[in-house]
């Protein structure tokens, strides 16, 4: 029985969805991810929704970054810690100029899977399926690679568990204790935006040796909270991990605290917006050029009927010539909905572009500009700039074009190891940090 109808995609068109190797063999994987243990609990979720809840009235702020596509080769402790670190250091930059709490939530342990625009791709004269992520296929260009294996549900699963338990561990164990911010910028210190960086962490240091003189010694100071998401894509991953909470008996996607529904996949008819209508999950929804005013009024009655704060936010992806032209109107429509979403800018996935020695990457510049126009937006109209997504690593690569390390094509050539979308490398996102942090300071200056 299912009285939450959440069998009810597979009536519908379910897009990007893979065509597996075996049919067998994935009746069998999705058998056991359906008694694994859920990867997050509802109470976390709710907490969650929460936290979005008071961002979305102006009480906050939502930092969501990390990879394009997360890989099993890189979840190694280095890597998670390097991301980690990246986003726990924008944060410091954001809270410290602002004074807003901000939400950090990365883009892991569980984005493992990709919707692309074309099912395959051609490399001279070779043609092979599309790589779609790591829960898929692999993205060495082989045959043998490319073949869609449903056991890969289960690696992805897995490794999503380790990389959250290390998450956990990092977060909670000491490393994220505000007394540690010096060390979060070691080995990078000689390049400006993490010389601003010291300067911050300078200040917060007196801030607590103050605070231990007066006998102040509060948890909130020595772990905090970090949420993850992923772009739900999978049903045949989703489904198996949608667990009835025991208090409740509601719905929850337990494969992470955010889901949102890609740009590719946010038809209102379609299997998507359908499943994750169903489940209790704050859910995000990109939404790029093309969408209407209607596709808002239509999305926010499907996705939150009741208005409920913290439900729904919106992921706009315009492009940094187009976001000051596109977004006012999806903004007006959510006005006169009702509904209260968080409106978070993603300044990278309308600003693709390939260079002329044949990288895919995105210019920081467009990148900023994006972000600038998020922020003009919003101060026109009185509304909450509440987030900011991005893709980023913590290593120090060269897959975005700029940035005050004036990365350019050839240095793109040495240091790319991105297998999706261009990544900001780490002295880029904290610049990025930086800009929104005085974005923030002029918007609550109005
Ligand atoms: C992504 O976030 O990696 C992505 C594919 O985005 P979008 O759906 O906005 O294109
Ligand atoms: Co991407």
């Amino acid at each position: 029985m299912d009285q939450f109808g959440l069998d009810n995609y597979l009536k519908l068109e379910a897009k990007q969805q893979p065509t597996w190797d075996s049919d067998v063999l994935l009746g069998e994987v999705k058998q056991d991810l359906a008694t694994q243990p859920p990867l997050v609990f509802a109470g976390e979720v709710d907490t969650l929704r929460n936290r979005i809840a008071a961002a979305s009235r102006g009480e906050g702020f939502v930092l969501q970054g990390g990879d394009c596509a997360e890989t099993f080769a890189d979840a190694t402790a280095d890597r998670i810690r390097n991301r980690i670190k990246t986003v726990l250091q924008m944060a410091v930059v954001l809270m410290y100029g602002s004074s807003l709490p901000v939400v950090k939530m990365g883009r892991m342990a569980g984005q493992f899977a990709k919707p692309r625009s074309s099912d395959t791709e051609t490399r001279g004269e070779v043609t092979l399926p599309a790589y779609r992520g790591d829960a898929v296929n692999g993205y060495e260009f082989t045959p043998e690679s490319r073949v869609n294996d449903p056991y890969r549900l289960m690696q992805a699963y897995n490794t999503s568990a380790s990389t959250l338990n290390l998450i956990r561990a990092f977060t909670t164990g000491g490393f994220a204790d505000l007394r540690e911010v010096h060390l979060w910028n070691k080995g990078f210190t000689d390049n400006p935006a993490n010389k601003r960086y010291e300067s911050i962490a300078q200040d917060i240091d007196r801030a607590m040796r103050f605070m231990d003189a007066c006998g102040i010694d509060a948890n909130e100071l020595k772990s905090t909270e970090f949420f993850v998401s992923h772009e739900g894509l999978l049903f045949d991953y989703e489904r198996p991990l949608t667990r009835l909470d025991s208090r409740s008996g509601e719905p929850y996607a337990t494969s992470g605290h955010f889901i949102w529904i890609g740009e590719r996949t946010r038809q209102l008819d379609g299997a998507h917006v359908d499943y994750f209508s169903r489940v209790r999950n704050p859910l995000g929804v990109k939404l790029g050029p093309t969408t209407s005013k209607q596709d808002v009024l239509d999305l926010i009655d499907k996705l939150d009927p009741n208005r409920e704060p913290g439900r729904l936010t919106f992921i706009s992806r315009m492009g940094a010539g187009k976001i000051r032209d596109e977004l006012p109107r999806l903004i007006e429509a959510a006005q006169e909905s009702g509904a209260t979403p968080l409106w978070i800018t993603d300044p990278m996935h309308g600003n693709g572009m390939t260079t002329a020695n044949g990288y895919k990457s995105r210019r920081f510049d467009d990148v900023m500009d994006e972000v600038m126009g998020f922020f003009e937006v919003h101060r026109s109209m009185g509304t909450h700039p509440g987030g900011l997504h991005v893709e980023l690593t913590g290593d120090d690569v060269a897959e975005c074009l700029g940035g005050s390390e004036q990365i350019d094509e050839e240095t793109l050539a040495e240091r790319y190891e991105s297998v999706c979308d261009p990544r900001l490398n780490h002295m880029q996102s904290l610049e990025l940090a930086f800009l929104v942090a005085e974005q923030l300071v002029e918007t609550s200056r109005k």
